[in-house]
């Protein structure tokens, strides 16, 4: 049985996600069924006159908040959708306020099978929406205009991890983060660009020792760029390639 999952995207701004998702191997992936994408305005769940979504907070204070009815009714509309197919749907929040987003978080997203992902656009969500949904997420200590370009990275991060998606399997076992470690450098033609060689090792054709140079260059890495990566030995001091980083 091929895995599935699917994507159902709660936005005031559908368009936005016009061109990203017919591109590079997550538009395959949705062209081919792999990956399913649903996408749900919210102004289609407000039901007053004006269909608004969004309001002055009580209090007073800047900006406008989104509204819980029509949230509220999207999130329980996408949960109907997915239990009309069988399956379990998890609803997602994109929020500065959230949990980090990572690698490790990616993988446990991409072994279920119904993800909602809840775009917020405005000064904040009414916080009463935080009682409809099973997770918040942040992809950064910054804050969007909306939480669209963050589905977008859930989406890709995700995406790619579902079997199928990627044609090599290969390239995401040894990538950065993979095994909490940031991936070793990385060369290609040609073997000497004004000046700059590719280390010999990677010539050599002794995979045992570009092995070993590997393990010990994604190491020193991760050290140096992310010590807090780093678990146990602080015996090396120096990125070797550090002087590439632009
Ligand atoms: N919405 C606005 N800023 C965000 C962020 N940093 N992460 C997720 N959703 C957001």
């Amino acid at each position: 049985m091929t895995l599935m999952i699917t994507f159902d995207i709660l936005t005031l701004l559908p368009e936005f996600f016009d061109s990203p998702l017919k591109q590079s191997v997550i538009g395959r992936s949705i062209e081919s069924g792999i990956l399913c994408v649903t996408l749900r305005n919210i102004r289609d769940y407000s039901t007053d006159k004006h269909r608004s979504v969004d309001s002055a907070p009580y209090g007073g204070g800047a900006g406008m908040v989104m509204r819980v009815e029509p949230v509220a009714a999207a999130i329980e509309a996408a949960r109907a959708a997915a239990k009309a197919l069988g399956k379990k749907a998890t609803v997602i929040l994109l929020t500065p306020q959230g949990e980090q987003f990572s690698h490790k978080k990616a993988v446990e997203l991409s072994g279920l099978e119904y993800l909602v992902l809840v775009c917020g656009r405005y000064e904040g969500f009414d916080e009463r929406i935080r009682g409809y949904v099973d997770l918040e997420l942040s992809i950064g200590d910054y804050v969007l205009a909306g939480g669209e370009v963050a589905a977008l990275a859930v989406i890709d991060a995700v995406g790619r991890l579902v079997p199928g998606v990627l044609g090599d399997i290969e390239s995401v076992k040894h990538e950065s983060f993979s095994d909490g470690a940031l991936e070793y450098p990385q060369y290609t033609r040609p073997e000497n660009y004004k000046g700059a060689r590719v280390p010999e090792v990677l010539l050599s054709g002794n995979h045992a020792l570009i092995d070993r140079w590997r393990s010990e260059q994604s190491r020193r890495r991760t050290l140096v760029r992310r010590p807090e990566l780093s678990v146990g030995s602080d015996e090396f001091s120096g990125d070797d390639t550090k002087k590439n980083i632009k």
